[in-house]
């Protein structure tokens, strides 16, 4: 019956209404992003029906917001107070398609005050649906000097939003997989679950109190620290800490990335942006919106990057690549950098600017070599993460570990732990299990001259087992010197 009634309906429209039909049903198809989608689509509907102006609002929570707005001239109409929020408020009630012929003489609409500013004779209201529940409302509107709308203008609406719906319907379901993916797969990129945060140093303790201060706020975040300290494991602890716990946690590593790819990887991109890029893309900034953003290597961004990395900052505004809309997003930012940022910003390579607005809370990881006493809990810690907690570390083992200079930090003694317990054939871990990397001492080292003699002199006496006079003699220096630094360092 409601078939019949729907053909019947069919039939009354005229040719270009069939055509326009026809092509926004293609246009429905096609589409692979909602914005895009509704606004083309709105642009057709105006242009059929001749209306003045044309708005999609989204209802949620009982709320209207635009999705997007259109007048005559295809121009974006952004306040939704321009629309009579009375009308969308009785399609909402009627839930079914609602059509005004005379407006200023009817009195259930009239009194509307934009109704009357704009001096609108006649406006069309259709609900759109996703399952049953109304999902948002397309209101067309006619000023006193256009031709009214009929009730085939109606139906016509009717099919129109039919097809919206439809389509809707079936790309929020693909955009909330493909965020669900670009979560997933951001996620597997990083290190997975996040283990405590080993530490009872002084140095440990003031870094985990700053964390837990600040995870609450919104406040960003700018973590400094050498190679392996823990950025990565500190910025998943505020997240984990914060409000946003159950929104997205997105990580992306800044440096050695071209500056297009990294800029269409952040802020996403528009269809034929660039050749490669066949739909369009939301960027990370948007997918994570509403959680947590953790910008590692902030000190790599080149120029322009860091331009429009400001902007998300001040204004919580991005704009995709080839696009001129500007989008909303609510994240918040914690970066991380092993640089000397200020440095970096005396000699001209990055913004005073996006420095200071990163800067706004500072938490510094310290090195391991700053913290000995942590190592033998760490030891604990990774032997147990691999499965060895039932081996015994034999006191010298420890003090080896404890006297090794770490330019890896934690990163190098859980990577030094972890080949300890392949080499280990028992159940005690000896010294001969602890083998440093000679070569790879040196990477990622960021720390001073001083630094360096310092690791240098412990590794030399490693090397000589504690003999101080060899030690000094490799080194070229007095056995005076050595004991002079050791005092220096606190090891006499
Ligand atoms: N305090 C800690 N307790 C336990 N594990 C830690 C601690 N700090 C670091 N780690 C571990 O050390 C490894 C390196 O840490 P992380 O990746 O967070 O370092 P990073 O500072 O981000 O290094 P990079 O600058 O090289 O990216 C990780 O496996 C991490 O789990
Ligand atoms: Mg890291």
């Amino acid at each position: 019956m409601q078939e019949q009634l729907a053909l019947n309906k069919f039939a009354n429209l005229r040719v270009e209404q069939f055509d326009a039909l026809y092509r926004i049903s293609r246009l429905l198809n096609s589409a692979t992003y909602q914005e895009t989608l509704v606004r083309d689509a709105l642009d057709l509907a105006i242009g059929v029906l001749n209306a003045e102006r044309g708005l999609f609002a989204n209802y949620e929570d009982g709320r209207f917001s635009i999705v997007t707005a259109r007048n005559i001239d295809r121009k974006d109409i952004r306040d939704l107070s321009e629309f009579s929020s009375g009308i969308l408020n009785q399609v909402i009630s009627k839930k079914k398609p609602c059509l005004y012929h005379d407006v200023q003489s009817d009195p259930s609409v009239s009194q509307f005050t934009s109704v009357q500013i704009h001096n609108i004779k006649s406006i069309i209201g259709v609900p759109i649906f996703v399952g049953k529940k109304i999902r948002g409302v397309i209101l067309v509107d006619s000023r006193e000097n256009r031709q009214g709308f009929t009730e085939e203008s109606l139906d016509f609406l009717g099919f129109f939003s039919n097809l919206v719906s439809l389509s809707l319907d079936r790309i929020s379901r693909m955009e909330s997989l493909q965020d669900e993916n670009q979560i997933l797969k951001n996620q597997l990129q990083a290190t997975g679950v996040i283990p405590d945060m080993i530490g009872e140093s002084p140095a440990m303790r003031k870094a985990a109190d700053l964390i837990h201060r600040v995870a609450p706020t919104d406040a960003n975040v700018l973590l400094f620290g050498e190679s392996g300290t823990g950025k990565d494991l500190a910025a998943r602890a505020i997240h984990k800490l914060s409000k946003r716990a159950q929104k997205p946690y997105l990580a992306q590593f800044c440096g050695n990335i071209p500056d297009s790819l990294l800029e269409s990887e952040l802020f996403g991109y528009k269809k034929g942006a660039f050749s490669g890029a066949i739909t369009d893309k939301k960027g990370l900034f948007e997918v994570a919106s509403d959680g947590t953003f953790f910008l590692d290597e902030i000190g790599e961004l080149s120029p322009a990057t860091q331009t429009k990395l400001l902007r998300v900052l001040e204004n919580q505004e991005i704009i995709r690549v080839g696009d001129t809309q500007v989008k909303q997003v609510d994240v918040r930012i914690i970066a991380a950098t092993n640089r000397d940022l200020k440095k970096l910003v005396s000699e001209g390579k990055f913004r005073e600017d996006l420095f200071y607005r990163l800067n706004v809370f500072p938490i510094t990881l310290p090195p391991l070599r700053e913290r000995r006493v942590d190592i033998a809990l760490l030891a604990k810690h990774f032997m147990q993460k691999y499965g060895a907690g039932q081996i015994r570390i034999l006191p010298e083992t420890l003090r080896k570990l404890e006297q090794c200079a770490w330019p890896g930090n934690v990163r190098q003694l859980e990577n030094v732990l972890h080949r300890a317990i392949i080499l280990c054939d028992g159940n005690t871990l000896k010294p001969e299990h602890v083998i440093i990397d000679e070569e790879h001492q040196m990477e990622g080292f960021s720390g001073t001259l001083k630094d360096f003699e310092k690791m240098l002199l412990l590794q030399r006496l490693q090397e000589f087992e504690n003999n101080r006079t060899k030690a000094a003699k490799s080194l070229g220096v007095s056995v005076r010197w050595v004991q002079l630094k050791l005092k220096e360092m606190g090891h006499d």
